[in-house]
């Protein structure tokens, strides 16, 4: 699996070094308009690949994404400390129809994997630019708020992560939807798990963890500037489900016919993600505060879509 990724800033490298470390490509292209930036992180995350798995990594312009399978696009601005994801907006979106026709001259059939911020607004924006198929371009979305929630909710009842089966929906940002209903541990409603093992989801447990991922970006942010391993690791995860066929449910952006009743939106939902790219979409079962919730992110990402037209 040959992949591009445009914008090798934190993000982008992040992606490219956990790409190295997981074994999750056989090549990795970084393009970036600084190409001495680009040249030096291929450099750096080259010097890793012999304590990880073959690999090989090189920094080029659009031309050198021929032949790519999944271009990972991380180009644009990032949020200064207290600044929300929204007001990127305009900025990246003006970046992004430059970058697409870049990589599309290149790798037309590529797979697009979008994690510029505001990312669903900016999967939309991809979506219509680059003419594929909805399934083939996906955002990396909630997947790192939806890690944010497994950690910190497995944190509290004392198992792994891994096991805990929980999902953030909607709008990767501010208005985002922890699904606390449909939220497992092993097999157990967490509800029921907590209970058994001693550790009852209380409204504060709740509302601690509600914050400690709603507001994860903004102290990271605050504290050093950006955020980049975990979204690297997520966006490596992504590009390890394509190349592998392996169907996992991850929680990932995609142009969606209809969520709770708003119409063409791109969010995040449980999604099957495989060879092919978004294979189906799940709805997990939601309380009707969750629904509500979920229409409210959904209505404000269509109305922020429709705005910038
Ligand atoms: C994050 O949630 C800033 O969107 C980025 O870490």
């Amino acid at each position: 699996m040959k992949v591009g990724i445009v914008g090798a800033g934190m993000v982008g490298s992040a992606a490219g070094y956990a790409l190295a470390l997981r074994g999750g490509a056989s090549e990795v292209v970084l393009v970036d308009r600084n190409l001495a930036l680009a040249t030096a992180q291929a450099e750096d995350i080259a010097h890793a690949v012999p304590f990880a798995h073959p690999c090989r990594i090189s920094a080029g312009d659009y031309d050198a994404l021929e032949g790519t399978d999944l271009v990972i696009l991380a180009a644009g601005v990032a949020q200064k400390p207290g600044e929300d994801r929204l007001s990127l907006l305009s900025r990246n979106a003006d970046v992004f129809a430059q970058v697409i026709d870049g990589v599309q001259r290149a790798a037309p059939e590529a797979m697009l994997l979008v994690a510029s911020n505001p990312v669903d607004v900016m999967t939309d924006v991809a979506l219509h630019a680059s003419g594929l198929p909805p399934e083939r371009v996906i955002g990396s979305g909630t997947i790192l708020d939806t890690a944010r929630f497994r950690s910190l909710l497995g944190g509290h009842l004392g198992v792994a992560p891994q096991s805990v089966h929980a999902y953030v929906l909607g709008e990767h940002g501010d208005s985002e939807v922890l699904a606390w209903a449909a939220a497992r541990a092993g097999s157990e409603p967490v509800e029921h798990f907590a209970v058994q093992v001693g550790a009852a989801i209380t409204g504060e447990v709740r509302a601690r963890i509600d914050e400690g991922v709603r507001r994860a970006a903004y102290r990271i942010i605050e504290g050093k500037g950006a955020t980049w391993y975990g979204i690297g690791a997520g966006l490596a995860r992504i590009v390890q489900a394509v190349r592998d066929d392996q169907r996992a449910v991850l929680s990932v952006s995609m142009a969606t016919p209809e969520v709770e009743g708003v119409r063409d939106v791109a969010l995040s939902l449980p999604r099957v993600v495989g060879r092919a790219g978004v294979l189906a979409t799940l709805m997990p079962e939601l309380a009707s505060d969750e629904a509500t919730a979920l229409r409210r992110s959904a209505e404000m990402l269509k109305e922020t879509a429709e705005a910038l037209g």
